[in-house]
């Protein structure tokens, strides 16, 4: 059963359309992410799902709850974690957490527990009682999360949050992100990082210009660009002796062999399975490896299929 179904989402701003008929499903416990460009979309579909932005035409459901008719009780299931970072820099940590659970009607004891557990979470109960603006981009982007979450919120919607992050936070984001759905919450995660959501996701729907380009599991959209790999052979001394080329297209796997000066490339459906043939290969014919690169498909690479440009510009 899907927690979320949303239904041909259209979002328009005068002339430009930013969502421009958006359909997905998220299942229950899944990490579901957004991949996609500066201007695809990601956020304004956010602030629809999170009822911040009222849809030009179109619907999602959340757990039962519609985001256009039933705001108020949409809004108390879902916890949303903004692309830009929402909090009191003169405050501390433990007391931004206290204001927005007092925004969510939280308070006492229940409230005290929750901040507790969530700095726990977050793993920075030692600087609670710091001030926020003394705190890194990371820690800032950690305490945004724990804010999105006192409430306890079936559906987290995290917009970006390793943007401006060291590579020591971005892990520990990650592994909050995977504490928080192994303890039952559904995740919308977004970003224009493909690295982060082919580890983080369990679905992943590519978005550019307002549209989703393709949606799938990391190995379903991997096998959409139909190969296993390009191996690249600079070898020593340049140019090639007769018949290698010939004798390379004939191993285990291998499509298809280019040469060019002293570079082959060959493209392969199983690279791993072609490379130990193609050495001996290489080897028979008396030819030294200068350089040796593996290039596995990507979704880099599959985004550029799809749409003609690059994923970062
Ligand atoms: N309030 C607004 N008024 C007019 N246009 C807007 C508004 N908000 C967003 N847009 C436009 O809508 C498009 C989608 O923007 P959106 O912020 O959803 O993209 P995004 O995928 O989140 O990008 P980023 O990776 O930069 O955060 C962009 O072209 C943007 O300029
Ligand atoms: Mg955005």
């Amino acid at each position: 059963m899907p927690l979320v179904n949303a239904e041909n989402l259209v979002k328009k701003y005068d002339k430009l359309t930013a969502v421009d008929g958006v359909s997905f499903h998220i299942d229950e416990g899944q990490i579901f992410g957004f991949l996609g460009p500066n201007g695809a979309g990601k956020s304004t579909t956010i602030s629809m799902l999170s009822t911040y932005l009222e849809p030009t035409s179109g619907d999602a459901v959340i757990d039962g709850f519609s985001i256009t008719r039933q705001t108020a009780k949409v809004k108390s299931i879902i916890g949303v974690v903004p692309q830009e970072i929402a909090l009191y820099p003169t405050l501390t940590a433990i007391q931004n957490l206290k204001f927005y659970g007092k925004m969510y009607g939280m308070g006492g004891e229940e409230l005290d527990q929750r901040c507790h557990e969530l700095l726990d979470l977050v793993e920075l109960w030692e600087r609670r009682d710091s001030r926020v603006e003394n705190f890194s981009g990371g820690m800032k982007r950690r305490i945004n999360m724990a804010a999105g979450l006192l409430h306890q919120p079936r559906f987290l919607l995290l917009d970006e949050p390793t943007v401006g992050v060291d590579p020591q936070s971005r892990e520990h984001i990650f592994d909050t992100i995977f504490k928080i759905r192994d303890a039952g919450t559904t995740i919308l995660y977004t970003s224009h990082y493909m690295e982060e959501v082919e580890l983080l996701c369990d679905y992943i729907a590519i978005m550019d210009k307002g549209k989703l380009v393709a949606g799938g599991t990391l190995k379903q959209l991997l096998s959409m660009l139909g190969e296993g790999g390009v191996i690249e052979i600079e070898v020593v001394p340049p140019g090639c002796p007769g018949g290698l080329v010939e004798n390379m297209k004939m191993q285990n796997g291998v499509t298809a062999v280019r040469h060019e000066d002293s570079q082959l490339t060959i493209s392969s459906k199983n690279s791993a399975h072609s490379l130990p043939p193609l050495l001996k290969v290489l080897e028979d014919s008396g030819c030294d490896i200068e350089r040796l690169e593996i290039y596995t498909p990507n979704l880099e690479k599959l985004f550029i299929r799809l749409t003609g440009k690059e994923l970062r510009e």
